[in-house]
């Protein structure tokens, strides 16, 4: 059964809403939430409704409409246009794209201060976003050897973006192009991704794929039983160091130990090259309780606290490559990074 669009804007810029796919729900249940308030994005963005750095950029981009539509009388345009974009900024720190693609909106607006407007670049950036993963998945499928072993870490996929995926669009170019490839897919502890949301658009696809525990991934390298790492990335520095998913960076650390490649996969809107490395990029701590449950069913006893942070940054220097819409990048460094993206991200 196809998935229904994970973000998608229904109607004309003054009555139109939008509409995403919840995932927090799937891959049991296929709800379609309809936002209608600025309020409802940002909830749906802090509780991952929505998730996936390119996913929640296209899904900002579409929340500034909504957030203009409920202008009170009496309030500047310029003055509710700052607010709905600082309050779609906060929703999370990490993934660059949302910043990225709420400051595009403002500054077409900046131009063109018209519901209309925001609305247009809103798609653009919603139809840009399809192409981005197209060009990751072309520069990306040939690094992926013959029927190799492929492990990827939450969740890069359909879901993750309005195309084919980061790193999964990289798994699924590989596999129409004849590649027999297996994949594992890491839970992804603690809101289960992995196991959620990647092992469902592999299954979907006839792509085989095994859930493994996060822990068990050092090991399974070690045995020689994963050919290349992929995954994507909510933030990368003008270094080439890159935030993702909590997990990602014992991945690079069991792939250098062993000898086998990683490469992280990402966007030109997954860029921030005002930083000069990963130790600027702010890290999203969540709540305990994500850890202390699971799927609601409490685990750990009363009274223990949790820590929780969301995300890690692995050095690009453990990198064997940044595979992005533009090329792969390598090696990782500056030099590498600027000479691929700069000037026109
Ligand atoms: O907390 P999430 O589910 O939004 O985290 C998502 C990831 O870490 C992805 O790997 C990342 O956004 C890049 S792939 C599109």
């Amino acid at each position: 059964m196809t998935l229904p669009p994970t973000v998608a804007w229904v109607g004309d810029a003054a009555r139109g809403h939008l509409e995403l796919l919840d995932q927090t729900r799937l891959p049991d249940h296929r709800e379609v939430l309809q936002l209608t308030s600025l309020d409802a994005v940002v909830d749906a963005i802090r509780r991952l409704a929505v998730r996936g750095a390119p996913a929640i950029g296209v899904a900002a981009g579409y929340g500034v409409v909504v957030g203009l539509q409920q202008r009170p009388s009496g309030r500047a345009f310029e003055t509710h246009r700052d607010l709905v974009c600082k309050t779609l900024i906060d929703a999370r720190p990490t993934a660059v794209n949302l910043s990225w693609a709420v400051e595009r909106v403002r500054a077409r607006l900046a131009a063109e201060p018209e519901l209309g407007a925001a609305l247009d670049e809103a798609r653009a950036i919603h139809d840009e976003d399809i192409a981005l993963c197209r060009g990751m998945g072309e520069h990306g499928a040939p690094l992926i050897p013959d029927g190799a072993t492929v492990l990827t870490h939450c969740n890069t996929g359909r879901l993750a973006t309005s195309g084919d995926g980061t790193a999964l669009a990289v798994i699924f170019e590989a596999w129409r192009r004849g590649n027999r490839l297996k994949v594992i897919a890491d839970e992804t502890r603690p809101l289960l991704q992995g196991a959620r949301l990647t092992a469902l658009e592999l299954a979907e696809e006839g792509i085989p794929v095994d859930v493994a525990v996060d822990g068990a991934a050092p090991a399974l390298i070690a045995r020689g039983e994963v050919d290349v790492v992929l995954t994507g990335a909510d933030r990368v520095a003008a270094n080439g160091d890159a935030a993702n998913k909590i997990g990602t960076y014992s991945l690079a650390l069991a792939c250098q130990a062993h000898g086998v490649p990683m490469y992280i996969v990402a966007p030109v809107s997954t860029f921030d090259l005002s930083l000069p490395d990963g130790s600027h990029i702010e890290i999203e701590d969540r709540d305990a309780e994500e850890v202390l449950s699971v799927r609601d069913q409490r685990i750990a006893p009363p009274g223990v606290g949790a820590r929780n942070p969301a995300f890690d940054v692995t050095p690009g220097r453990l990198l064997s490559g940044l595979v992005t819409d533009r090329g792969v990048i390598r090696p990782v460094d500056t030099e590498s990074v600027r000479a691929m993206l700069a000037p026109r991200i």
